[in-house]
């Protein structure tokens, strides 16, 4: 049985989200500039969409660029930037006929203007579809989401739109970059780095975490179905007994 077929399609997460690391690391093997490895990255990124159409997964949240990745040289910031910019190009078509609809996270404002006005232009275009929720984090931290939404509440409460006793977890959700999304089911990180990295701390409180060697411009379909089976055996208690669950 192939691995597609071994996915139980009722229990898909209904939330990926993945930290896609080691594009250096790949072009670097290989004696090539990290450039390539980007880009070579990006074609994983298509995979792992088709991917999760195919599984029927509802939300894929996808990290593209921290707030600390501004401090990389200007020329890898500026090709990750022309890269997300020509990949949108390229595949609105696809992402479109495929019934995907496009949201970002992040500071979206601290982007080249070339690539806030592409996204805009595909977000708008993609507003209607809903097969899949294809979230791309860009200049987002998420330190930096939080502190965002303690100024946002702060500032209500000022002012009387909200009182202190009402504050509670949907409120924080409703004020977070994420608040049309639900919390994480699944997180994949890959190139066997075992960390956060600022990614979603509030959305993934209760997501089961995954680990591969395997570095980004590798990754395959295969590879996400393999997370998603892996997924699939575990117990998902909540904070409940097993005997509870049963
Ligand atoms: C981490 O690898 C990857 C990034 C910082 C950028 C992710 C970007 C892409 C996958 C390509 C384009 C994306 C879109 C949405 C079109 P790294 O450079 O930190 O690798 P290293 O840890 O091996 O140096």
């Amino acid at each position: 049985m192939s691995l597609i077929e071994q996915i139980d399609l009722a229990k898909v997460p209904n939330h990926i989200a993945v930290i896609m690391d080691g594009n250096g690391r790949w072009a670097k093997k290989r004696g090539l500039l990290r450039v390539l490895g980007h880009e070579k990255g990006a074609k994983a990124v298509q995979e792992t969409i088709e991917a999760a159409g195919k599984t029927g997964v509802g939300y894929l949240t996808l990290y593209a660029f921290s707030t600390e990745n501004w401090n990389r040289p200007k020329s890898e910031v500026d090709k990750l930037m022309n890269l997300l910019v020509s990949s949108l190009k390229k595949e609105f078509k696809t992402l479109h006929k495929n019934g995907i609809q496009l949201n970002v996270i992040g500071n979206i404002e601290d982007l080249p203007s070339k690539a806030q006005k592409e996204l805009q232009e595909v977000i708008e275009k993609t507003k209607n579809n809903n097969k899949l929720t294809l979230t791309l984090a860009l200049s987002y931290g998420s330190r930096d989401e939080i502190v965002k939404t303690v100024r946002e509440i702060a500032h209500k409460v000022k002012n009387n739109i909200i009182s202190l006793e009402n504050i509670d977890d949907s409120i924080i959700n409703e004020h977070l970059y994420t608040q049309n999304l639900p919390d994480v089911d699944l997180l994949i990180r890959t190139s066997g780095e075992q960390r956060i990295s600022n990614f979603l701390l509030w959305q993934i409180a209760y997501a089961e975490l995954y680990f591969t060697d395997i570095l980004w411009p590798d990754f395959k379909k295969e590879d996400l179905y393999k997370a998603i089976l892996n997924y699939q055996n575990r117990e998902r208690r909540f904070g409940k007994t097993s005997e509870q669950l049963k």
